[in-house]
């Protein structure tokens, strides 16, 4: 054998930057902590789920449309890009489709990056941004968050002749931050029309800040401009996995030469297109998510503990030395997301749940402190206001 074969090491052949990423931990499966702990019914806040459920005329097309498993999906995605592109004022050619918005992250990364290329993106954004960058062995430009949100003048000012794209969470996750309009638009400026600004707006529909960017109504803003949202998080439609995008006509062709040829599969493009009409639910889900985060809030003024104000479907805490907490929380039957990866050891990142699971979250928490006295009614989140949530 000759002496460049690698030891007889195939692994050796993987390219260093590949052997090296940290892969992606998602949050735990109740029936995982419900069997490990011996819980009977545990609550999971740790995805920023919809609590209330699938978008009901979602589950209702997906069952009539059962019966046409046995064929491919379209693989252009035809009837839900007509959709979205009527819903947004642009052709087809713009709209770019997903298995969730993280796959078109994933294959943003895959087409406009490479080794010797920079991207740009904030400390503690969500953290598909440095896996995909890492996949595609480019360098990632971090720049320190400011009150837990993204610094977009540095960030602006941090872009090299070698970066090509820029990562934007707007909300942020797990912060909730989110920065507004102004800001928006003096980066908007400042990036040079050749790099490519994704803003990812997974949360964009639980938002109710009065000058958020609204990314979708403004695609023609920069020439590189994308905005990504998803069906996972307030259409309640996570499991299905298919997110979509807005972007140059240029960067959806090239996305579609290389994702697989199915990449969004048939159920998801009928649930997604019936989601899409179902405005009840929409309007329920952000109706239920402001109720619990006001409450979520009190319940950590009550308890004394500091909090990011959020703008998303979940609230960052600080708790203090966050392992030991998790895993009491997690005996108590109660999963949020631990969020060391992100720089932030001291807090964790607690999902907007239904009233029954945010009380959950609340007594568990007060026990946890030793303030189960905190005031019982303070740590009971009434049940929905049905009327104001439908
Ligand atoms: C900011 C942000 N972007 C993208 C995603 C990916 O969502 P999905 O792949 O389910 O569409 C998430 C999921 O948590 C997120 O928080």
């Amino acid at each position: 054998m000759s002496a460049d074969r690698s030891a007889g090491d195939p692994a050796a052949h993987v390219a260093s930057y590949l052997r090296e990423l940290m892969p992606y931990v998602p949050g735990k499966p109740a029936e995982e902590i419900e069997r490990e702990y011996g819980i009977e019914r545990a609550v999971k806040l740790a995805s920023n789920e919809n609590p209330l459920g699938p978008s009901p005329r979602a589950v209702a097309a997906m069952g009539s449309a059962v019966g046409q498993l046995h064929r491919y999906p379209d693989g252009d995605g035809t009837e839900l890009r007509a959709v979205l592109a009527r819903r947004f004022g642009v052709t087809p050619k713009r709209i770019l489709l997903g298995n969730g918005s993280n796959e078109i992250l994933t294959l943003l990364g895959r087409v406009l990056l490479g080794p010797g290329d920079d991207a740009v993106m904030s400390e503690g954004a969500f953290i598909v941004y440095l896996l995909a960058t890492q996949a595609s062995g480019a360098r990632r430009i971090a720049l320190p968050a400011v009150e837990y949100g993204h610094d977009l003048e540095a960030m602006a000012a941090a872009i090299t002749p070698r970066t090509r794209v820029v990562f934007l969470a707007n909300p942020n996750n797990p912060t909730g931050t989110l920065f507004r309009r102004e800001a928006w638009g003096r980066f908007l400026a400042r990036v040079p029309e050749d790099v490519v600004i994704v803003s990812d707006n997974a949360y964009a529909e639980y938002v109710l800040d009065a000058e958020y960017p609204d990314v979708l109504a403004q695609v023609d803003a920069h020439p590189g401009l994308v905005g990504l949202r998803t069906f996972s998080k307030i259409y309640g439609l996570a499991g299905l996995r298919v997110g979509y995008g807005v972007g140059p006509e240029w960067l959806v062709d090239v996305v579609d030469r290389v994702r697989d040829p199915f990449n969004v599969n048939h159920l998801a493009q009928v649930g997604a297109v019936a989601a899409l009409e179902d405005h009840e639910h929409v309007r329920a889900s952000r109706e239920a998510n402001r109720q619990g985060l006001r409450f979520l809030e009190r319940v950590c003024r009550a308890l004394g503990i500091g909090f990011v104000p959020s703008h998303g479907n979940f609230l960052l805490v600080e708790i203090g030395d966050a392992g030991p907490a998790f895993e009491a929380l997690l005996c108590a039957g109660v999963i949020v997301r631990p969020v060391g990866g992100y720089g932030y050891p001291r807090h964790l990142r607690v999902s907007v749940g239904t009233p029954d699971e945010n009380t959950a979250f609340a007594q568990a928490l007060a026990a946890l402190l030793g303030r189960s006295d905190a005031g019982v009614a303070s740590l009971v989140q009434d049940p929905l206001d049905r009327e104001s949530a439908r």
